[in-house]
C-alpha cells in the first residue's frame, strides 16, 4: 500500500480531485493532508473525506524532525504537493528521494521559481504575450521548480484571455491529468 500525504496551502481543488480519484483504491491511499494555512479550504475538504490533517506553521516547517515523526506514524511513503507554496526542506527531500512530486501551473522551465505561484504565474505568462501555457508535473528537489519533469500538458491562450480565464484553463488540465499521472507513476514503480 502506498500512503500519500498531500501538501496544500489553498483552496485544494487538486487535492479533492486526487482524493476522489483514489477513493476505494486498494493500492493507493491518501493518508494525510498537510497544510500551512489555518482556515484554508483544503482543510474542509480533508474533514469532509475523513482524512487526517497536519497544520504546520512556518517555524516548525523549517525544522522537519518535529513533523517527520507524524508522516512516519501515518506510514507516508509518497508526497504530492498540490498548490503548496513553501520550498521543501532538504531533510524531507532526503527522506523521500524521488518520492515527492509537485504540480506547477505553467510550462517549466519558464515561469517557475521563488514567488511564482498561482495567479502571479498566469499574469506573467500573459504579460509576456505567450500563445500557450499549461501544467508541469515534476519531481521535487531542494530548488524551487527544478526537479526532473515527469509530464506536461498545454492549453492555448486566446486574445483577451485574463489571468482568471487562464487559471481556469490550467485547472481543467490539472484536474484531468494530475490524479492519472500520480497513479501511473506509483503503479509503474
Ligand atoms: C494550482 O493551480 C497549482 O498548480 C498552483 O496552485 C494552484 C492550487 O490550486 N501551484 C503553484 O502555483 C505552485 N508554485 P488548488 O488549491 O485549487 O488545487
Amino acid at each position: 500500500m502506498v500512503n500519500i500525504a498531500i501538501f496544500a496551502s489553498g483552496a485544494g481543488s487538486n487535492a479533492e480531485k486526487i482524493i476522489q480519484y483514489f477513493k476505494g483504491n486498494k493500492a493507493i491511499n491518501i493518508g494525510l493532508i498537510v497544510c500551512n494555512k489555518p482556515g484554508a479550504g483544503v482543510l474542509d475538504i480533508a474533514a469532509n473525506h475523513g482524512i487526517d490533517t497536519l497544520l504546520i506553521e512556518k517555524l516548525r516547517f523549517s525544522s522537519p524532525e518535529s513533523y517527520l515523526a507524524e508522516l512516519k506514524s501515518h506510514h507516508i511513503n509518497f508526497i504530492v504537493l498540490a498548490g503548496f507554496l513553501w520550498k521543501m526542506p532538504a531533510s524531507i527531500v532526503e527522506v523521500y528521494p524521488q518520492r515527492i512530486i509537485n504540480i506547477h501551473p505553467a510550462l517549466l522551465p519558464n515561469y517557475g521559481g521563488k514567488g511564482m505561484y498561482g495567479m502571479r504565474v498566469h499574469q506573467a505568462v500573459l504579460a509576456a504575450g505567450e500563445k500557450e501555457s499549461g501544467i508541469t508535473i515534476h519531481y521535487v528537489n531542494e530548488h524551487y521548480d527544478e526537479g526532473n519533469i515527469i509530464f506536461q500538458a498545454k492549453c492555448t491562450i486566446e486574445a483577451g484571455d485574463t489571468p482568471e480565464i487562464l487559471a481556469q484553463k490550467v485547472h481543467v488540465l490539472e484536474h484531468k491529468y494530475f490524479p492519472e499521472v500520480i497513479g501511473q507513476l506509483i503503479m509503474g514503480n
